[in-house]
């Protein structure tokens, strides 16, 4: 028997497991129709030939946002489609293009206009970009709105330049969507200004709300009644623990579902919810740590090793046994701080300021985030 043909016997809970997909897009998107109805609010005025005012949108990972964006996109392709008026919604992840340069080209790409994402200067992409306004081009005036989403990481990057460009340049409509509430501070008060924009919050779900979302996906998903009772109230307890994360959610329900397939077990059952769990967040350390430069692994190591000797851990005696366990091979007291900082924001540790008293200056302590076993796996393997 062919291998394929066996695999694809094998008994499974699973109706479709593409709907527990992350990039699947539902029809519905429970409670989440008072953001939808807000962006909508904003750009319904494009299908009376004004450009839209610009749209911030803001929350926690995973609390749909970008699925709400997406999903009032498709909206008002349809109808515009249908009234005949000139809009296009474009999307764009700045995690993929991490430039002014790149979004530029990518969107003049995305519209039609050959530009290499290398070779030209800023200002021939940019006029590129503008000419494709021009009436002759596409006909009737043309408004378009840019989704930017996680524009964080851009403006890191590469500064408020995009901006800047986006907001000069007539009949265009910005999105830009963020996990993080304080973005802005990355805009200079010049594009600051010119940023017309409304704000959006994303509030994170609460165990109800998960509920109901996992319902949803899970009757397009799983075969009928091999859910157990208990399987989603808990899938969307632990995740309304994270923050109310939706993704986390359809991951438990998906893996659970998966455990059930391995196992040969015809039902879903609470226990691989837990197991589900683990193996998540295995996965998740393992895949963080895996990728880290050497030097920052040592540095983990060493915060390993003092937390095991049960240790404070100041960012001095961590350079101390660091020094130790890299042998010569070691980076610059300062660097160290990067690390650390880097290391926090993976989640790995926490680190907090304390004051040693009067005149005695304050101090780091750090602390590991997650467990010591699962780090140790994940570095020795
Ligand atoms: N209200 C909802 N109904 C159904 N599915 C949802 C809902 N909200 C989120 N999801 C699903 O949860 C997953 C995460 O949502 P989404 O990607 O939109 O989150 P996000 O806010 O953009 O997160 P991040 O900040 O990490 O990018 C997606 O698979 C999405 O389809
Ligand atoms: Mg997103």
């Amino acid at each position: 028997m062919n291998i394929f043909e066996e695999l694809g016997e094998k008994k499974t809970v699973f109706k479709c497991k593409k709907f527990l997909d992350h990039r699947f897009l539902p029809d519905k998107l429970p409670h989440r129709e008072e953001q939808i109805k807000s962006v909508a609010k904003y750009w319904v005025e494009a299908l009376g030939n004004v450009t839209p005012p610009d749209v911030t949108i803001y929350g926690k990972t995973g609390t749909g946002k970008t699925a709400v964006a997406k999903f009032a996109r498709k909206q008002l392709e349809e109808i515009s489609k249908n009234k005949n008026v000139n809009v296009r919604v474009e999307y764009i992840r700045c995690t993929d293009y991490t430039t002014e340069y790149q979004v530029i080209a990518r969107l003049c790409q995305q519209m039609g206009q050959d530009v290499p994402y290398r070779g030209w200067t800023k200002a021939e992409v940019i006029n590129a970009f503008r000419n494709l306004f021009k009436k002759n081009v596409f006909g009737k005036d043309l408004i378009l709105i840019i989704i930017l989403d996680e524009i964080d990481i851009l403006l890191k990057n590469d500064g408020d330049g995009l901006l800047y460009t986006l907001t000069r340049t007539e009949n265009v409509s910005i999105a830009s969507i963020s996990n993080f509430v304080d973005f802005k501070q990355f805009i200079k008060p010049r594009v600051r200004s010119s940023l017309r924009d409304r704000e959006i919050v994303f509030p994170p779900y609460n165990a109800q709300q998960l509920v109901d979302i996992l319902k949803e996906r899970s009757q397009l998903s799983f075969k009928d009644n091999v859910l157990h009772e208990d399987v989603i109230p808990l899938c969307a307890a632990l995740a309304a623990k994270e923050e109310g994360d939706a993704r986390y959610a359809l991951d438990l329900l998906r893996t659970s579902g998966e455990l059930a397939d391995e196992k040969g077990s015809e039902t879903v059952l609470e226990s691989y919810v837990r197991e589900a769990k683990d193996h998540i967040e295995h996965n998740k350390v393992t895949d963080i740590v895996m990728t880290l430069p050497s030097q920052q692994q040592k540095v983990l190591e060493s915060i390993i090793y003092l937390t095991k000797r049960k240790e404070e851990i100041t960012s001095g005696r961590l350079y101390d046994v660091y020094k130790e366990i890299s042998k010569g091979d070691s980076v610059s007291y300062r660097r160290i701080f990067d690390f650390i900082n880097e290391l926090e924001m993976l989640g790995l540790i926490s680190t907090k300021t304390i004051s040693r008293g009067r005149g005695k200056g304050r101090t780091n302590i750090i602390d590991l985030q997650c467990e010591m076993s699962l780090l140790e796996d994940a570095i020795w393997s």
